[in-house]
C-alpha cells in the first residue's frame, strides 16, 4: 500500500469491537440471532441464491464479524475459516460456534495479512455486505484474495454498490454527497450514534473508502482473477437510506415509485489455472 493506514485501522477496529456485543444482543432483530441459534440458515437471499453448492469446499470468509455467515456456510457442508480484525468479534464467533456445535476455525487479523495468517489454499473466498468500504486499497485486497485461492478457486462478493455509496437522502431526496473514488490517504471520516441494525452505539469514528467498479475489476485482472459474472441489484441488506422498506425476504428497497438505482453489486471471479 502507498500509505500507512494504521490509524484508520485502529479507529475502525475500536468501532467494530464496540458493535459486537450490541449486534450479538440483537435488540432490533436485524441479525436474527435467535432464529440462527435455533438452526435457521440466515444467509441473505442474494448470496443464498448465488453462492452455489459449498459442500466439501475450503472457504475463507473474510471480515466475518461475529461469525454467523461462517457458521451457516459450515452448516451447508463447507470447511470454513473466518477472519476478522476485531478480537471481540472473533471471541463471539468462537462462542457461537461452540453454542451451535459447529466446527469453524476463527482467526483474528487484518485482511491484508490474511495470506500469512491462514493456512493452505481455498476453493472459495467469501466476503459480503460491508467489507471493502473498510479497506483503503482494493488492488492490494484483490492480490490477497488471489493469494488465498487455489487455481480454479473463486471469490464470491456481494456488497453495497459504489454508486449508491456516493449518495445520501436529504428531506426525501437522494442527492450526491461523496466523490466517486476515495483517495487512500483521505478516507471518509464520519461518526454516527446508530448502527445499521438500528441499535444505539457509541459515537466512534469510521474511516471508509468508496472504490469505483472499474478499480475493482482492474484489481481482479491485475491479480489474475477472471470475472465469471457480475450483477447489480435494486435491494440491499441494510437500510442505507432512511425511508427504505423491508421486503418479505428481509432486504431493503427504495419506496414504491422511486426511480430505481443499483443498490448492490455481486460477482464471482475465478483464479486462472496456470497455462502449460
Ligand atoms: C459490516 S461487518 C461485515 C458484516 C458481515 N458480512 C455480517 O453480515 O455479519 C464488517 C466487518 O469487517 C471487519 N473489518 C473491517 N476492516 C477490517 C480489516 N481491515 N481486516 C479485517 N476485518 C476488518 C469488522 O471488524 C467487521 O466485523
Amino acid at each position: 500500500m502507498a500509505h500507512d493506514p494504521t490509524t484508520a485501522f485502529e479507529r475502525n477496529r475500536t468501532l467494530w469491537d464496540d458493535r459486537v456485543a450490541v449486534h450479538r444482543r440483537d435488540a432490533t432483530g436485524f441479525y436474527e440471532v435467535e432464529d440462527f441459534l435455533a438452526g435457521k440458515d440466515i444467509l441473505g437471499p442474494i448470496e443464498a441464491a448465488e453462492v452455489g453448492d459449498v459442500r466439501g469446499l475450503r472457504v475463507a470468509h473474510l471480515q466475518c464479524h461475529f461469525g454467523m455467515d461462517s457458521i451457516c456456510l459450515a452448516r451447508r457442508g463447507a470447511i470454513v475459516t473466518g477472519l476478522d480484525f476485531s478480537p471481540l468479534a472473533i471471541a463471539e464467533a468462537r462462542e457461537l460456534a461452540r453454542e451451535t456445535g459447529t466446527d469453524v476455525q476463527f482467526v483474528e487479523g487484518n485482511v491484508y495479512e490474511a495470506r500469512a495468517l491462514l493456512e493452505g489454499a481455498f476453493d472459495l473466498v467469501y466476503t459480503t455486505w460491508g467489507t471493502i468500504t473498510w479497506l483503503p486499497d482494493v488492488t492490494a485486497w484483490a492480490q490477497v484474495v488471489a493469494s488465498l485461492l487455489k487455481p480454479g478457486g473463486s471469490l464470491y462478493f456481494v456488497d453495497g454498490h459504489p454508486m449508491m455509496q456516493c449518495l445520501e437522502m436529504i428531506d426525501g431526496q437522494i442527492v450526491l454527497r461523496f466523490d466517486w473514488r476515495t483517495p487512500i490517504d483521505r478516507p471518509i471520516v464520519e461518526s454516527s450514534g446508530t448502527s445499521y441494525t438500528g441499535d444505539k452505539v457509541a459515537h466512534l469514528e469510521s474511516h471508509e473508502w468508496i472504490h469505483p467498479m472499474s478499480d475493482m475489476l482492474n484489481a481482479f485482472i491485475g491479480a489474475g482473477l477472471r470475472l465469471d459474472w457480475i450483477r447489480e441489484h435494486t435491494r440491499l441488506a441494510w437500510p442505507y437510506f432512511p425511508n427504505m422498506h423491508r421486503d418479505e425476504e428481509g432486504m431493503y428497497r427504495l419506496t414504491e415509485g422511486h426511480p430505481r438505482l443499483p443498490l448492490a453489486l455481486s460477482l464471482k471471479a475465478t483464479k486462472e489455472r496456470a497455462r502449460g
